[in-house]
């Protein structure tokens, strides 16, 4: 049987985040819009992200919290479509937020409320959503784009549309059907690409004996400040029975480089030797274990005095510690050098570095420079936001801009 010609003027190839808002802006300025998915529903990672809860933006939103080859790309986009035009849409929508912490604003009623929110747009804009179908060959004859489709009826069709716009985003839990389809689409026009990597993701030390004492510190969480090459965080780390995950751990791993080490300063708001010598003077009788585990969560102060202090000054009076020795530790303390043996790569990461180069794209409109009515945005694309909301600004922001050209 011959498959069914569908005629659309816009297709866009995923309905995350970005897809559904590029098709929600296409379809308001009165273009024919079909969003292919193949999940049987849309938006699944804005359904399991933020605990639920979907920190959907962050108020502190600047081009400085996205890394790229190119830092200057996603600043159009940003300045174009902030985090209030979002919050304007979720509060005419009814929905209300709230600040966790640093900016980062989460949906009071929960993630599946901002699904329903781009669902219903979609609905009122006309856009037309097509779950659970396989895209076979991607063509283009002179100003069209022929997508040839099972669906899941195993039916065939072909969609052909004057734009096509890649929202597929990147490989990161690939159990959840994340995939790299478009990098495989854009070498397929020969468009430059950057490999994409597991980003904000928890740090391993295995294999590795002079870690083996981390796995002791399994559960223990603390502020600190953490740091690779000159970028440093200051946020909390959660030492795992593998290695080390939490927020600051998380926003390095976008930055680490393989057998690099990462530094850990345990004083990152106060002088680290400046405390040991008060305490020197306010306890002179109290050994050094103790008084530091009032600092620091008490195995974590008796790991590292292991570590940096023979058996005996661990148990002297901190009155006999010399000095010296109390200047080596502090100097330990605040810049404790670790090198992780690896992440735990795609299968965690949160989201991926790399995608489309963005020297292949407008920054205004998303479409390539090369193959006139193609447009790749979101997570696809070589921006990747730190933690906290950064990553959803930018597929709401970059879907917005395509939204409004194709
Ligand atoms: P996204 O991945 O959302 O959507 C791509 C869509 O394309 C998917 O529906 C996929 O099924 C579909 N697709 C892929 N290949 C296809 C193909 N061949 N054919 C058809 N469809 C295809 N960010 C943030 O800012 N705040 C947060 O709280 C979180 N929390 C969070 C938790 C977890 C566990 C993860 C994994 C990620 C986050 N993120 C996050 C990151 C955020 O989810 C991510 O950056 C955005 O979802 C990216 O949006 P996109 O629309 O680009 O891709």
């Amino acid at each position: 049987m011959k498959p069914q010609i569908k005629n659309f003027d816009v297709t866009i190839i995923g309905a995350g985040a970005a897809g559904l808002m590029c098709a929600i802006e296409a379809a308001k300025r009165g273009r024919r819009v079909i969003v292919l998915e193949k999940a049987d529903k849309v938006g699944k990672k804005i359904l399991i992200s933020g605990g639920g809860r979907c920190n959907f933006t962050n108020m502190y939103t600047t081009p400085e919290n996205y890394i790229s080859e190119n830092p200057h790309f996603c600043k159009s986009a940003l300045s174009r479509y902030t985090p209030w035009d979002f919050i304007a849409l979720m509060e005419s929508h009814g929905l209300n937020w709230t600040e966790k912490t640093l900016g980062q604003l989460f949906c009071d009623q929960k993630s599946t409320a901002v699904v329903k929110m781009l669902l219903d747009e979609c609905s009122s804009a006309g856009v037309k959503i097509l779950l659970a179908c396989k895209i076979g060959t991607i063509s283009k004859q002179s100003n069209t784009f022929f997508i040839d489709l099972a669906l899941a009826t195993k039916e065939k069709q072909v969609v052909q549309s004057q734009s096509l716009v890649l929202a597929t985003g990147g490989p990161s839990i690939p159990r959840m059907g994340s995939t790299n389809f478009a990098i495989k689409l854009a070498r397929q026009f020969s468009l430059n690409t950057i490999p994409f990597s597991a980003a904000l993701v928890p740090f391993r030390f295995d294999k590795n004996e002079r870690y083996n004492g981390i796995k002791e510190l399994s559960g223990v969480s603390i502020f600190v400040e953490l740091s690779t090459g000159n970028i440093s965080f200051k946020e909390s780390i959660l030492f795992t029975h593998r290695g080390i995950s939490g927020p600051a751990a998380l926003q390095i791993s976008s930055y680490w480089k393989p057998s690099s080490p990462i530094h850990i300063n345990f004083f990152p708001d106060e002088n680290a030797l400046d405390w040991f010598q008060q305490q020197q003077q306010s306890h002179p009788l109290a050994k050094l274990k103790t008084v530091l585990s009032y600092k620091l969560p008490k195995r974590l102060a008796h790991k590292l005095c292991e570590i940096y202090l023979s058996k005996a000054a661990i148990n002297k009076p901190l009155q006999q510690i010399s000095p010296k020795q109390l200047e080596e530790l502090a100097g330990q303390l605040t810049n404790w050098e670790l090198i992780p043996s690896g992440t735990e790569g795609m299968r965690t990461a949160e989201v991926s570095l790399g995608g489309i180069d963005t020297n292949e794209l407008s920054s205004k409109t998303f479409e390539t420079k090369s193959v006139q009515g193609l447009y790749f945005i979101g997570e696809g694309v070589d921006v990747t936001g730190h933690l906290g909301g950064f990553n959803f600004q930018w597929a709401w922001a970059s879907g917005w801009c395509a939204g409004q050209f194709a």
